[in-house]
């Protein structure tokens, strides 16, 4: 289980339980986070589940593949230094504590 810390659109912030190897997508819409849309539904085409990287744990973070990098450069808004498909990051132990700011597309 990993505690990440989503920081929604409106500012607010939502600390979600996502069970080991499941997506951090689906752990943020299964608790309602705002903002994540997942309209792909996890396939690394929409970037309605992106996410920038704000604190935390970011070593543990799995090392981005070409397919997340296409969707976030041909796809995402603001793509920045600091952004990750939330649907291509699966939760792991050590990841817990980790916090990110919802961009959605
Ligand atoms: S849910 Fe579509 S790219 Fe992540």
């Amino acid at each position: 289980m990993a505690q990440i810390t989503f920081i929604q659109p409106d500012g607010s912030a939502r600390v979600v339980d996502a069970p080991e190897g499941e997506t951090l997508m689906i752990a943020a819409t299964t608790a309602g986070v705002d903002g994540i849309v997942a309209e792909c539904g996890g396939s690394c085409m929409c970037a309605t589940c992106h996410c920038l990287v704000v604190s935390g744990p970011t070593e543990a973070l799995p090392v981005m593949e070409d397919a997340e990098r296409d969707t976030l450069e041909f796809t995402a808004q603001d793509m920045q230094d600091t952004s990750r498909l939330t649907c291509q990051i699966k939760a792991t132990e050590a990841l817990s504590g980790l916090t990110l700011r919802v961009v959605g597309r």
